[in-house]
């Protein structure tokens, strides 16, 4: 059997860095994040009859660089005997570029996969699987505005808030379409055995959910906007001091936080987040998206911009 499905990326305005344990890629913090809507990846799995070698297509082309994550994640789906399987990805926006592009693959990889593998598994579940391969593809599962919650031996997840319960709207700069030169798996570890910040990082990071899940639940923008932008800040804080130090920002993202600080000072309801990459993303209230649109479209380095509303958890196109 065949199975196709599609996820989109999710942004953390809570962010998750750094793992608990490595076989299980448990996170060693909790998460809060917003699930897009017009970003997405789709993902088709077909079994072969036997074991052989496993095939990936991106966007037509062969990937033997990303097959190596890929065929982990079937394995832990169908087992370690399992047949070869051909896998098919599309994705409309830039890879490995710092846009949870491997949220969305490997939350959709989960979901065609283990339909192609016979089994209809609940969302938590599958969930659990996607985790394993990307901390935070277990979010891309949910719709909306997520929780993830970090427990000493497994992940729970829960939306706060649906995509029209609090509609929000996404704003990505893209200031550079290259793949990052460290993966953020390599750079949690050097964070973890570095930083001297990761100790108060871990410890404080409780606070921060608490807040952002209360202004969630309050409609609280402000609230919200205040403990992101800390948030983000401070697990690049953690980031660049780390040794050797890691920096995803280039001068285009600072040029980009800087029209952010300028629309805010403003009056428009914006704030930003960055994660592991150049990219700036902008949450603002749907109401102000064109406005921030444009004064990112005319920050210098910005080379695209791509906006999109909260949106649906990962599902299933078909099979055949
Ligand atoms: O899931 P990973 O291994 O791609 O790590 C994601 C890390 C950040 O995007 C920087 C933060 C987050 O919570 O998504």
């Amino acid at each position: 059997m065949r199975a196709t499905s599609q996820a989109q990326p999710n942004i953390a305005l809570i962010k998750y860095w750094g793992k608990r344990e490595a076989r299980q890629n448990l996170p060693e913090v909790g998460s809060l994040s917003l699930t897009l809507d017009t970003l997405w990846t789709r993902m088709a799995v077909e079994f072969d009859e036997r074991p052989g070698e496993d095939r990936l297509l991106v966007n037509g082309a062969p990937a033997a660089s990303m097959l190596p994550r890929i065929s982990a994640c079937l394995d832990e789906i169908a087992g370690e005997g399992r047949a070869a399987a051909a896998v098919t990805s599309e994705c409309n926006f830039p890879i490995a570029a710092g846009l949870a592009s491997s949220a969305a693959a490997f939350a959709a990889l989960v979901m065609a996969a283990s339909k192609a593998n016979g089994r209809s598994l609940e969302a938590a579940t599958l969930a659990r699987l996607a985790g394993r391969a990307s901390g935070s593809a277990a979010r891309s599962m949910y719709p909306g505005i997520v929780e993830l919650e970090a427990g000493a031996r497994d992940i729970a997840l829960r939306t706060l808030a649906g995509p029209d319960d609090w509609p929000l709207s996404v704003t990505v700069a893209i200031t550079a379409t290259h793949a990052k030169a460290v993966s953020s798996g390599t750079a949690m570890t050097i964070s973890k055995q570095t930083s001297p910040f990761y100790a108060s990082w871990v410890a404080r990071q409780g606070d921060d959910l608490a807040v952002a899940r209360r202004a969630v639940l309050e409609r609280d923008f402000a609230a919200l906007a205040g403990v992101a932008e800390h948030n983000c800040l401070k697990m690049h804080s953690v980031m660049w001091t780390s040794r050797p130090a890691i920096v995803y920002w280039s001068a285009a993202t600072i040029a980009c936080m800087q029209t952010v600080r300028a629309l805010q000072d403003d009056g428009v309801p914006v704030f930003f987040t960055i994660d592991a990459g150049p990219q700036l993303k902008a949450v603002s209230l749907p109401e102000a998206a064109d406005t921030v649109a444009d004064a990112l479209r005319r920050t210098t380095g910005v080379v695209d911009v791509m906006c999109s509303p909260l949106g649906p958890g990962a599902r299933l196109l078909g099979t055949a």
